[in-house]
């Protein structure tokens, strides 16, 4: 009995998937839904526009549910598209996608209300209602109770504004509808929660090898500990300011994703360098500094050969590029191939602060760890010359506020 109230308990609340899971996942899903949100707002303002634009050309009566309809969507369009940007917690989405969902059936009883109402099947518009919901993926109580109370909404307005023929019609209508909809709710909600749950584990998986790969390169790098998390941590922050920044905005959130994700394999060659140069201590002589160089190369091509059998090309380019790339410098003194400014990719020369400033506030063989100010002060006038111009003072601001 106890076990049977837990599964129900489960199913309504986190789609059939444990609780720990459902929340890992939430936030990918919100952002699932506010994509959906983005369409369907546009598509029924269209919808809305197109029903008055017939029924201005019919001399109908109908057109305040078609105004409303049109003017409510776009007005949910706008608060997507600027206020979901800003605000990405599950709230927001949450109140947007019911908001929808609250214009979509206030439009339905609007319309049922006019005297032409007649003049669209009301069955469409009970298909309309009802269906919505399936297009969000929620607790499943939740959309259950909201698509039942549709529904009990819906037949109380026909109640009283319809003939007792069409409410009877509209009563067998709501109710096998909603029945469907319910149905095809657990349907695609279900399946589509768990597609995202098994991703997330499979990125987490991925992501755990990857980090213990480059972990065990660092141990082996006796003066690097920690500098794998922090400088992961220092990408991580860099790439939150900076997707805001208009210039970056083209970029999709999967390239700064794929950044991150691909920040703790920047020094994966060294495991090609030998450990006389590695860990010796004191300054390397020209030589030993040439052959260590060639970390950034044997990375590049580690990564290339290991990920060749991957989908995601631009998981692999960002990856080599980080790579390769990341002792660049941008005036064009850098290595391995003395890229200069803008041709030095964007995610290497973010690899290049975090990695820089971090080497800097550590003790090394050769150097004692520099305060955070020297440090600063270090990549301040770096900037222009080692480090991009933009980013740079983005990074430091940063710094300076942890
Ligand atoms: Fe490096």
């Amino acid at each position: 009995m106890k076990k049977i109230l837990h599964n129900l308990v489960n199913y309504l609340f986190f789609c059939g998937i444990p609780r720990k899971n459902y929340n890992e996942i939430k936030a990918i899903v919100w952002a699932r839904n506010r994509r959906i949100l983005r369409i369907t707002s546009v598509l029924t303002a269209v919808f809305g526009f197109a029903l008055l634009v017939v029924d201005i050309v019919k001399q109908g009566h109908s057109f305040i549910p078609y105004i409303f309809l049109t003017i409510g969507s776009l007005i949910i369009y706008f608060f997507v598209m600027t206020l979901g940007r800003r605000f990405k917690n599950a709230y927001f989405s949450f109140a947007v996608c019911y908001g929808q969902m609250v214009l979509t059936i206030v439009y339905a009883l609007l319309l049922s209300i006019q005297p032409s109402s007649y003049s669209i099947p009301a069955t469409s518009v009970i298909i309309f209602i009802a269906l919505l919901p399936i297009t969000i993926d929620d607790r499943p109580i939740r959309m259950y109770g909201f698509m039942i109370c549709e529904c009990i909404g819906y037949l109380i307005f026909s109640y009283h504004f319809k003939d007792a023929k069409a409410f009877n019609l509209d009563l067998t209508n709501c109710i096998s509808f909603t029945v469907i909809g319910i149905i095809m709710y657990s349907v695609v909600c279900f399946r589509n929660v768990k597609e995202i749950s098994q991703g997330t584990r499979i990125e987490k998986m991925q992501n755990n090898l990857i980090t213990t790969l480059a972990t065990a390169v660092e141990e082996r790098d006796a003066c690097t500990g920690g500098h794998i998390v922090r400088t992961e941590q220092y990408v991580s922050q860099l790439v939150d300011k900076i997707r805001r920044k208009e210039k970056y905005s083209k970029l999709s959130r999967l390239y700064f994703r794929n950044v991150v994700m691909a920040a703790p394999m920047h020094d994966l060659g060294k495991i090609k360098i030998p450990d006389s140069i590695l860990n010796k201590p004191g300054k390397l002589t020209s030589e030993e500094y040439e052959v260590m160089k060639k970390h950034a190369v044997y990375g590049a091509d580690f990564i290339q050969k290991s990920m060749k059998n991957v989908d995601d090309d631009t998981y692999l380019s960002v990856a080599v590029n980080i790579a390769k790339y990341h002792h660049e410098r941008y005036d064009g003194t850098g290595y391995p191939e003395n890229l200069k400014g803008e041709q030095i990719p964007l995610e290497a020369r973010i690899m290049a602060l975090a990695d820089v400033y971090d080497a800097l506030v550590s003790k090394r063989p050769y150097k004692e760890a520099y305060s955070k100010e020297k440090a600063m002060e270090i990549i301040r006038e770096g900037i222009g010359t080692q480090f991009d111009p933009e980013l740079a003072p983005i990074f430091l601001e940063i710094v300076q506020q942890g």
